[in-house]
């Protein structure tokens, strides 16, 4: 299938011009001015922008968490993702309790067997060096393209790891070429601060956040710093959400250490003004790091202006509020943690990213997919639009206003964090690999036809035919 797209404004995290693009057997084989090719079909993209489909490099879809599952599957959630512009993700597999990492592995492969509608890889979350996994087995996942590694440094007595197992698969890390990334909160500290709001009687969402301060996030983010400088190893801080987290980041990063960290979509646009919203509502907005202070909006806009932060990702972690939210209806410890935003990330940026002012079409570009492909080991093959590189396109409409609500949005979940926001640019139409996944508001192909690509190792380019692509 050979596609000619026509016209359309093509914006990297460099370049912003007008050109055609030809794609032919999946991937972009010439860019240039008037092309006269033959092919198959031919878009018109004239007044579009053709931006490189976004990458979300942080995504928990089908995942067993505080007590009930991610109400997304891949194939839900995938959809979702698609038709807001997001054509690879990586998401988290996590290693159960006394299990190998070969056996979660399997376990979350099988999740996406004939469910996949874009394409993705995996990280591997590790929670257990004493009887699961061996140092030797966490090793030898680069080899299979699982080239980074998440700890999390809270959730006492579920994911949390201490620090001997942090440090240990730093070392690891530094060997084997991949990226460590961190959850960055202080487990132990909050639950005590979690126990002693439980016993003076508080249960409401809003606890959920007063017990997770940001000084608990800004010490986690400089201790896990400080730790993978010590080793030799990469670092990547997930979800920040504060002014504390940041200042270490963009100290370790002036130093030139190794050390890069992401924001999500989220933590720009919520507060403590909705978690304590009455009625259980403000139980729509338990995530973790949680919402903070308005005043860190502005810390989050400069961090990613500036580099301080590099990335951004959704932290997709889908729960119903009616249903799963609600098993923390009488104890704010209970509520699961997470919170939807696959679909809306483009959306969002670019209107009070870009369209205000505060970031350029650029850096939006480079923040939704050319850094977490370069960070995650998929660049140049995703990320960009260059010749070679997979015809991962999305033609972009700027002009067309849209309104984000659950009523219309493709994920399973029954809430939006952004429910009634109006916003002008949405993907118009989505190509993966030069098939259309979204055309007209509909999804047009079936699923199956994403992939699991091998990750490259920290530092190093994935070209296509480089390494495997499997179904
Ligand atoms: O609350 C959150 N963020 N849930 C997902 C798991 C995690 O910590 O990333
Ligand atoms: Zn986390
Ligand atoms: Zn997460």
């Amino acid at each position: 299938m050979s596609l000619l797209i026509k016209g359309g404004r093509i914006v990297t995290a460099a370049d912003d011009y007008v050109a055609d693009i030809y794609v032919d057997d999946e991937r972009i084989s010439l860019i240039g001015e008037e092309l006269d090719h033959q092919a198959d079909r031919v878009i018109d993209a004239s007044g579009k922008y053709v931006l490189p489909g976004c990458i979300d490099p942080h995504t928990h879809l089908d995942m067993p968490f505080g007590g009930t599952v991610t109400i997304d599957d891949v194939e839900s959630g995938q959809t979702s993702a698609a038709f807001g512009g997001t054509t690879c993700h990586v998401d988290f597999i996590i290693q159960g309790k006394g299990q190998t990492f070969a056996a979660a592995l399997d376990d979350w492969r099988a999740k996406a067997n004939g469910k996949q509608v874009i394409d993705m890889g995996y990280h591997m979350a590790v929670t257990d060096l004493a009887e699961g996994g061996t140092l030797e087995e966490l090793a030898s996942l680069p080899e299979q393209g699982i080239t980074s590694y998440k700890l999390f440094m809270a959730y006492k007595g579920a994911l949390m790891v201490d620090d001997e197992t942090l440090y240990r698969t730093m070392e690891v890390a530094a060997k084997t070429g991949a990226l460590v990334m961190v959850h960055a909160e202080n487990g132990d500290v909050i639950d005590v601060l979690v126990q002693e709001a439980l016993a003076a009687g508080h249960t409401e969402p809003l606890y959920h956040a007063l017990t997770r301060p940001p000084e608990a996030e800004g010490e986690a983010t400089n201790r896990a710093i400080q730790l993978a400088h010590l080793a030799g190893a990469p670092l990547y801080v997930v979800h920040v959400s504060c002014k504390e987290a940041v200042e270490p980041i963009a100290l370790a990063r002036e130093r030139g250490w190794n050390v890069w960290g992401e924001t999500c979509t989220q933590y720009f646009f919520t507060s403590l003004d909705d978690i304590a919203k009455p009625d259980f509502e403000g139980a729509k907005y338990v995530f973790s790091p949680p919402v903070r202070d308005k005043s860190n909006w502005d810390v989050l806009w400069n961090a990613v202006r500036t580099d301080a932060l590099s990335a951004i990702s959704t932290d997709h972690c889908a729960f119903l509020w009616d249903g799963q939210k609600t098993l923390g209806k009488d104890d704010f410890s209970k509520i699961p943690n997470g919170g939807p935003g696959l679909e809306n990330r483009l959306q969002m940026i670019h209107e009070f990213g870009v369209r205000s002012g505060r970031i350029s079409l650029n850096r939006m570009v480079e923040l939704l997919a050319t850094n977490p492909a370069k960070l995650f080991g998929l660049y140049p093959r995703k990320g960009t639009i260059a010749v070679g590189s997979d015809a991962d396109l999305v033609i972009f409409d700027p002009e067309k206003t849209t309104t984000i609500s659950a009523k219309t949005h493709h994920s399973k979940v029954d809430y939006s964090l952004y429910e009634g926001t109006q916003v002008t640019g949405t993907p118009e139409l989505v190509l993966l690999r030069g098939h259309v996944l979204v055309e007209n508001g509909e999804l047009v192909a079936t699923p199956g036809i994403g992939r699991f690509v091998a990750r490259a190792r920290f530092g190093e380019e994935l070209r296509s035919g480089q390494l495997t692509v499997t179904s």
